[in-house]
């Protein structure tokens, strides 16, 4: 969610700040904005809009310094404005600050700090923060009544910035400058990513790597709860909020620039669809013994056991993630039949979950950074139970709070809907109710054999499946203006139907709803008429016969029918309007290859619309607020 880029060191900052913020776009967000140290001075530009609103408000005007802090706002407190964007400036001007993330109890800290003097110009709880940390600076620890700061070791920034964060409940990412320190700047973070690249006597801060990524690989991830003191002639300092010196831990950045650029595809979200087959080879790859058919999930290995023993899996998640898990929820228990549930994050921390140390609760996120699953997660901790994750992003925020996990090797995921995250996800579920189903013995070892084959064959068929894209193109141009769509399935296929759905409205903005099919005659049956497209299942051997009674359903009532079948049918294919015909496979690894026509579906509906198909409004990335 939103983004963060800073810079220090012997180079111009104004365009390597606007070129990474321009490849943070993805994250969604709603302004940007920049601060730069000119001769001293700070100079501040911002603007609601794009990227692209910012620079044409700029203009010809002064973006010299070499260093400077660049922001993309997703607003959460004020509208998009001016005035809300980042940087936000203390009273006098001194210090500079951008802020990812939220501050929970702004509003009792404004109300002190309005005491106290302070005028504010925003909204926004962030402008609190940089009025909080002034406040520390220039009058001590007043507000703050410790001992432990009173061993007064220095009296600066970086001081006040980490007293004052002690204060703050709620999420945050900052970077702040200082007026008249054009060598240095601070970094803080809990709750929300920061990255630091470390170049030659050069630093670059950031949300995630992909602005870094052409600089430098040696990159540090800062941990919740640490402020860094970045200057330029110095190595790294850091520090957590109670003042205990941190060793920094400098890592090797894997990513490739190509990882993050369109090649050729003419948005992300297309490239993403397309890179699937390999996606999901990469998932598997290493991980399926050719000669034995054994599945090697090394991140999970040491917990096998307890996995087996377990009473239940409870799969947490949000959005499309909690959809693969529902795909779980059907493979696992079918294949190896362990007891699954699946949770809304969101829902599971508020609702007081019956947990025990006899439970394991996996987490699935692409990001690995958001935020109701990361609190979810630790209250599955509080309460004992064995805590796994599947993740996208490699060293994100799940990857270090779990005990362990698997990994999609999916590789950046840069359009908003996600696509090649969800079918990696899907991939490691599947993997994982082999795995177990194997050391269980739940299935006989032919079958197991079969299912494996399936698998590895699965990116071949959904290279077929792909070239069937400019058919998917001419469904897409009948069914453009639509307002309505409802989407079908049954099984392992019902989660399809929502992600479907999910996809369809995320970026055409066409209001749509998943359904399991036999649900449609108990309410969603009302809606359907002439102007009804709805897009149904109906691949073999899943309920086949049902499904058929649920499309008959759906005609009798003038309904316009898509339908996604198995190659060779002829049932549906004479009853519906529209056939996309999906290769061949067995039921339980249906859903990896049925969620692609859709995929397809909703960008080019997307695309007819005029819609921004990577960058949909209102939407986020990595949603890291609650
Ligand atoms: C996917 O298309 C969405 N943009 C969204 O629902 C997403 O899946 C959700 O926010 C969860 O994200 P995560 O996988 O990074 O945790
Ligand atoms: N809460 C802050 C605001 O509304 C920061 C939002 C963000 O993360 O971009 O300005």
């Amino acid at each position: 969610m939103c983004g963060i880029v800073a810079y220090v060191g012997g180079r111009r900052a104004f365009p390597i700040l606007i070129k990474g913020l321009q490849r943070l776009e993805y994250r969604g967000y709603d302004s940007a904005g920049v601060g730069l140290i000119n001769d001293k001075k700070i100079i501040t530009y911002k603007q609601a809009g794009k990227v692209s609103d910012l620079l044409e408000f700029i203009g010809d005007s002064d973006t010299s310094g070499s260093i400077g802090i660049g922001h993309t706002r997703w607003a959460t407190h004020g509208p998009p404005s001016q005035i809300n964007s980042h940087p936000h400036s203390s009273s006098n001007s001194q210090f500079s600050l951008i802020h990812n993330g939220i501050i929970e109890n702004y509003s009792s800290l404004k109300k002190v700090l309005e005491e106290k003097g302070h005028v504010f110009k925003s909204d926004t709880d962030s402008e609190v923060l940089m009025h909080l940390i002034e406040d520390v600076y220039n009058n001590g620890n007043d507000l703050v009544d410790d001992p432990k700061w009173d061993d007064d070791d220095d009296n600066t920034l970086f001081k006040a910035i980490r007293v004052a964060l002690n204060e703050v409940v709620g999420a945050y990412a900052i970077v702040v400058l200082e007026e008249g320190n054009p060598n240095e700047f601070y970094a803080a973070r809990k709750g929300s990513p920061l990255v630091i690249g470390i170049g030659n006597s050069e630093y670059f801060v950031a949300s995630d790597a992909s602005p870094i990524i052409e600089y430098t690989d040696k990159v540090i991830y800062l941990e919740d709860g640490e402020v860094a003191k970045l200057n330029k002639n110095q190595d790294v300092v850091i520090k957590t909020i109670l003042n205990e010196d941190k060793s920094p831990y400098i890592q090797k950045l894997e990513q490739s620039l190509e990882s993050i650029e369109k090649g050729g595809f003419d948005h992300f979200m297309l490239k993403e669809i397309f890179e699937q087959p390999k996606s999901i080879t990469d998932t598997m790859r290493g991980r399926i013994n050719p000669k034995t058919n054994d599945i090697i999930l090394g991140g999970i290995k040491e917990f096998e056991s307890q996995i087996v023993a377990a009473e239940r899996i409870i799969i947490i998640a949000c959005g499309t993630s909690w959809h693969a898990g529902l795909i779980g929820e059907y493979i696992i228990e079918d294949l190896a039949r362990i007891n699954v549930e699946v949770e809304y994050a969101s829902e599971f921390r508020y609702k007081n979950p019956i947990l025990t140390n006899k439970d394991i609760v996996i987490a699935i996120s692409q990001s690995g950074e958001t935020a109701d699953t990361l609190s979810a997660l630790e209250i599955a901790q509080e309460k004992g139970a064995l805590t796994l994750g599947i993740c996208n992003v490699v060293g994100s925020s799940i990857t270090r709070v779990t005990s362990g996990g698997v990994y999609t090797h999916a590789g950046p995921e840069i359009g908003v809907a996600s696509t090649k995250a969800f079918t990696a996800q899907v991939t490691v579920l599947s993997l994982i109710a082999l795995r177990f189903c194997q050391l269980k013995k739940t299935v006989p070892r032919g079958n197991y054999n079969f299912l494996i084959k399936e698998l590895i064959e699965i990116p071949k068929k959904i290279e077929k499946l792909l070239s069937l894209n400019k058919d998917i193109m001419k469904i897409a141009m009948v069914f453009k203006d639509a307002s309505n769509f409802l989407y079908l399935g049954r099984g392992f296929n019902f989660p399809v139907a929502l992600e479907g759905a999910l996809k369809l409205k995320e970026i055409s903005y066409i209001h749509a709803e998943g359904y399991p099919a036999a649900e449609m005659k108990h309410g969603p049956i009302a809606l359907i008429d002439e102007e009804m497209p709805i897009v149904v299942i109906a691949t073999r051997k899943e309920n086949y016969e049902k499904i058929i009674s649920n499309i008959q359903e759906v005609k009798a009532r003038g309904g316009k029918l898509i339908a996604i079948v198995t190659e060779g049918d002829i049932e549906v294919k004479s009853i519906a309007d529209y056939c996309i015909e999906i290769p061949k496979c067995f039921r339980e690894l249906t859903p990896l290859i049925n969620i692609i026509p859709l995929q397809l579906l909703s960008y080019h509906i997307a695309l007819m619309r005029n819609c921004d198909v990577d960058q949909p409004r209102n939407l986020a990335k990595s949603v890291t607020v609650e």
